[in-house]
């Protein structure tokens, strides 16, 4: 196996997630808000950013899916879970672990966008710098970076290394 560098420590996006915890907090003052994770990826930025965010919000979760075990994004997107609540006239704030091709985010924007929120904005630890393949307006980046694969903090390969508390990037085969 190979060996995994630290691309993002704890530390720092820790200290990240409050600095955007604050702006959400700040941004939706006297605001319904309902904030939306994406599993499985986001599952570990959403449990941390909600604790930096001090607003009586709610939560909910959809799964979606646009790669199999493999690192290159095939464009189609499912969606595996749906929201739980309605969002007609309400502000969501949609949360992802990481902004690749955009097309999982242009898929899920477009789906949400018809039943008619009040505003619909997104968080995202991660976004791949200049590779997306559709716009996507992110409201919240928490850290640009460049093309390589990274693991760790709710993202995997082949579903495993989501629980590393940082971002890494894995030297070498990763077999
Ligand atoms: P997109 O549709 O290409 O933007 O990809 C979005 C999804 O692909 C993310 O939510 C991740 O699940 C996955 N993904 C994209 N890049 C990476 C990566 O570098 N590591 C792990 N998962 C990734
Ligand atoms: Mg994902």
């Amino acid at each position: 196996m190979g060996e995994i560098r630290t691309l993002i420590s704890a530390e720092e996006i820790d200290a990240k997630l409050a600095e955007v915890g604050s702006a959400i907090t700040r941004d939706y003052q006297g605001k319904d808000l309902l904030v939306v994770g994406v599993l499985k990826g986001a599952f570990m930025v959403m449990a941390d950013l909600a604790r930096h965010i001090d607003l009586p919000v709610e939560f909910d979760f959809m799964a979606v899916s646009s790669y199999g075990a493999s690192t290159q994004t095939s464009g189609v997107v499912r969606i595996l879970k749906d929201l739980d609540q309605e969002i007609a006239d309400r502000h969501v704030l949609i949360v992802e672990d990481i902004i690749d091709s955009g097309l999982t985010l242009n898929y899920l924007m477009k789906s949400l966008r018809v039943r008619k929120p009040a505003s619909i904005e997104i968080a995202a630890l991660l976004v791949k710098r200049g590779i997306q393949r559709v716009p996507i307006e992110v409201k919240y980046p928490c850290f640009d970076i460049g093309p390589e694969f990274v693991i760790g903090y709710g993202l995997d390969y082949a579903g495993r290394y989501r629980n590393l508390p940082y971002v890494g990037v894995m030297e070498g085969s990763p077999d």
